[in-house]
């Protein structure tokens, strides 16, 4: 019928194609589920050496995925696994890989400044229909999406580590994202296979709005003496179902992480109480224990 046809000539056109700036934990995860639900994805990074270990981190991780899917099916595995990797491609420069995406995801550092000259550079060369995506933990979508003349293409997708098994996606719009690009993001969070829940641009969103501040004042509770990091974990596991104590999850995410987080939300609303700082989790990361991926944090392990 004719509205069904207006209806569909309002929207945009599904999203197909998308380049990830940042390969990471973040970038690398949603790179991943991105190409295994079909779409053509570009990941982009600073050097050939760091697509390279993404492209195998990636490979590693859809290696647990198919062992799952394909129990005891050792070629279907090898098959799955290839088709996967053949929907992605490593890239050194982002202005080439954004040349053709419909949707760009930028999962790099957690800094505004470094944030912004990147997408007001993407933005004079990425096609005028392309929407802009960050998944930024903490940063104001609108903060970011002010370096740009596409504020009506720019909202927020923020995943969850890790990637291909936290179901859920928090989907962000600023007051000026218009209806398109919010369905538009929206349907790809649904295409990747996750859950999408929407969100106002406010500090860390739903998730870590409540899970930060939770697990600063686990750290604050062990700095008081009230109990050991060990015992805290074991408490919230058996005691709240968590899967993962608060002490394990902050070494999971990062404790560099955990403290962009927190000074970022510090410094715009410094008399919030839930937002301050903590001796403890700043000693950790100027002796640069940032947690499971430098070798130690609260906890150690294996290299
Ligand atoms: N890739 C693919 N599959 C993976 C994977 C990965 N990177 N990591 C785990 N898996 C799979 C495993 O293969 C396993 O599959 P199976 O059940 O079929 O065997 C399943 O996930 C469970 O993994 P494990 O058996 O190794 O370990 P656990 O049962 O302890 O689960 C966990 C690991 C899923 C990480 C679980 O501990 C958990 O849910 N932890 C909490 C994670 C969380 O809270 N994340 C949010 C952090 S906040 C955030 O990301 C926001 C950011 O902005 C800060």
């Amino acid at each position: 019928s004719k509205m069904i046809i207006r209806a569909m000539s309002s929207s945009t056109q599904p999203i197909k194609t998308v380049a990830i700036i940042g390969s990471g934990l973040m970038g690398s995860g949603i790179a991943q589920v991105a190409a295994a639900s079909g779409h053509k994805v570009t990941v982009v990074d600073q050097s050939q050496e760091i697509v390279d270990k993404a492209s195998a981190s990636i490979q590693k991780s859809l290696g647990r995925v198919v062992k799952k899917k394909f129990p005891d099916d050792s070629k279907a595995q090898q098959t799955y696994i290839a088709d996967v990797m053949s929907h992605l491609s490593m890239e050194t420069n982002a202005v080439a890989a954004v040349k053709s995406a419909d949707l760009v995801i930028e999962a790099i550092v957690e800094n505004l400044d470094i944030k912004k000259v990147l997408f007001s550079t993407l933005d004079k060369e990425a096609p005028s229909h392309t929407i802009f995506a960050s998944n930024t933990s903490s940063i104001p979508i609108k903060d970011i999406a002010s370096s740009t003349s596409r504020l009506d293409r720019f909202g927020g997708l923020h995943f969850f580590n890790p990637v291909p098994v936290m179901k859920l996606v928090e989907v962000i719009r600023t007051p000026e994202t218009s209806d398109a690009t919010y369905s538009a993001l929206e349907a790809f969070g649904k295409a990747v296979g996750k859950v999408t829940v929407q969100c106002k641009d406010t500090p860390g969103f739903i998730v870590n709005r409540l899970l930060v501040p939770y697990m600063m004042e686990a750290v604050r509770l062990v700095e008081r003496g009230e109990a050991t990091p060990k015992d805290v974990d074991t408490a919230m596991k058996l005691g709240a179902g968590y899967p993962m104590g608060p002490f394990e999850l902050s070494d999971y995410v990062g404790l560099d992480t955990m403290k962009f987080i927190i000074d970022g939300w510090m410094e715009r609303d410094p008399n919030n109480p839930l937002f301050s700082k903590s001796e403890l989790l700043n000693k950790l990361v100027a002796e640069g224990k940032f947690g499971a991926k430098s070798g130690e944090g609260f906890y150690q392990y294996k290299k």
